[in-house]
């Protein structure tokens, strides 16, 4: 498709779609509690389509009644097993996430998916759930899909150090210790600390975990009640207009009702760090969510690194054009988990922004960026990654020489299948 290029300044407001983390975990764990629940506001990207659809696969019943979403729940024991492979999609989180769930499952499954998931590595969560013996086969010695699963009823407690910063093997430890023995207690120790979407949700389905620090301990053997779940806008998505309002000049967007849950918000710090302009507003504190206002800012570079990164791992593809714009230098380093994503966003971000005229390095764990660099045009690919193909689009907009083209857009429906209208709805 051909991108927008050469905008004279973005107005209005937007609400950003669902919290794609938390839309997955409310079907999730609508499907393992007992009773209704209904959830409101839920992302309908493909991503969390393709949880749906699994739960579906395995029984359960999930009616989308246009507004809401409605799960009727039978608990972990009402999952029959799917007939056919489950379709994963392009979703690491639904794999990763129901591998835990599968594996305290007395049928065998299998999980496949398209070209970039199958090229994810899935040992990180085949590794710990084999420990408490499920049986799980996948491709190589990285565990690439299609993955078999061989779940067991009689699968036993963890003691698990995370080897990587990682909410989804984290919350499939979870899901996989939940249907451990009464009498057992798991332990899952974070290498640092990551989205907190899980342990949140478990209490508010009724269930227990305490959390020390980096400890988080779970009982076995519990049982959920079905509840009201509202997913608040996810700031991963409200992300690009953050930095298209702050780089794109005459620019003022407010964002309404993007949750701001703390292990989520590292880009709001960049943001500060940079001396970007955005207020916070009508902070709703049980909901976690606010509305933001961005304003166009003179930025100066600064380094992302550490404890940082867990909190804004999504974001850095836009980040990193943010940094194209900023005075001085930007540094991203403790980041080499983005070589493990939807693609090698390293690498993908970097060849894309040098083609524009952006200086850029990579490094192996990161990328060092050189700033107030002019973009031009050039033709993209998204190689299938969502967020790829919206900091192109958000990088268009500073492009004034000629045409920009974007090839394989159709994957930003993957996680935001409206933003090209909510773009429209601000150039207007
Ligand atoms: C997610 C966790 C992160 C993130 C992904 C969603 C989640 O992945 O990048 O988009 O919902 O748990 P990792 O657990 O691999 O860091």
């Amino acid at each position: 498709m051909k991108l927008e290029t050469h905008a004279q300044g973005l107005k209005g407001t937007i609400t950003v779609p669902g919290d794609k983390s938390i839309s997955h975990r409310s079907i999730m764990f609508g499907a393992i509690a007992h009773g209704r629940t209904e959830v409101s506001d839920i992302l309908r990207g493909e991503d969390v389509i393709s949880t749906i659809n699994a739960f579906r696969a395995m029984g359960v019943e999930i009616e989308d009644d246009g507004d809401k979403i409605i799960i009727e729940g039978r608990g972990f024991e009402g999952l029959k097993a799917p007939q056919t492979p489950l379709d994963m999609g392009n979703s690491g989180t639904t794999t990763r996430l129901i591998s835990g769930i599968l594996a305290g499952r007395p049928f065998d499954s299998e999980l496949f998916g398209d070209d970039s998931l199958s090229k994810r590595p899935m040992d990180r969560v085949a590794q710990p759930l084999r420990q408490m013996g499920a049986k799980i086969k996948g491709q190589t010695a990285r565990d690439l899909p299609p993955l078999k699963i061989s779940g067991t009823q009689q699968l036993k407690e963890i003691d698990y150090k995370l080897p990587v910063a990682s909410a989804q093997v984290k919350s499939a430890l979870i899901f996989a210790a939940l249907q451990t023995d009464k009498k057992s207690v798991s332990r899952i120790v974070e290498k640092e600390k990551t989205r907190n979407h899980t342990e949140d949700m478990l209490l508010q389905f009724g269930g227990e975990l305490a959390i020390s620090g980096k400890n988080i301990l779970v009982p076995g053997g519990q049982e959920l009640r079905g509840q009201k779940v509202s997913v608040p806008g996810d700031i991963s998505s409200a992300a690009f207009w953050l930095v298209a309002g702050l780089i794109v000049p005459n620019s003022e967007i407010e964002l309404r009702n993007v949750g701001i849950n703390e292990t989520r918000t590292g880009i709001l710090d960049v943001i500060e760090m940079m001396q970007g302009q955005v207020v916070v507003l009508s902070e709703d504190k049980v909901n976690k969510s606010a509305s933001l206002v961005v304003r166009t800012s003179q930025l100066v570079g600064c380094e992302i690194s550490g404890q940082l990164i867990p909190r804004l791992i999504d974001e850095l593809p836009i980040i990193a054009l943010l940094a194209t714009q900023a005075a001085g230098e930007t540094i991203i380093k403790d980041a080499e988990e983005l070589r493990l994503k939807e693609t090698d966003r390293i690498a993908v971000v970097t060849d894309i922004l040098q083609a524009m005229g952006a200086e850029i390095t990579p490094t192996s764990d990161g990328m060092i960026i050189r700033g107030k660099t002019p973009l031009h045009a050039t033709k993209v690919n998204t190689q299938g990654d969502h967020r790829i193909g919206m900091m192109a689009a958000i990088a268009a907009l500073l492009v004034n020489d000629d045409e920009m083209i974007l090839e394989r857009s159709e994957a930003i429906k993957t996680s935001y299948p409206e933003f090209f209208t909510d773009m429209e709805s601000l150039l207007k």
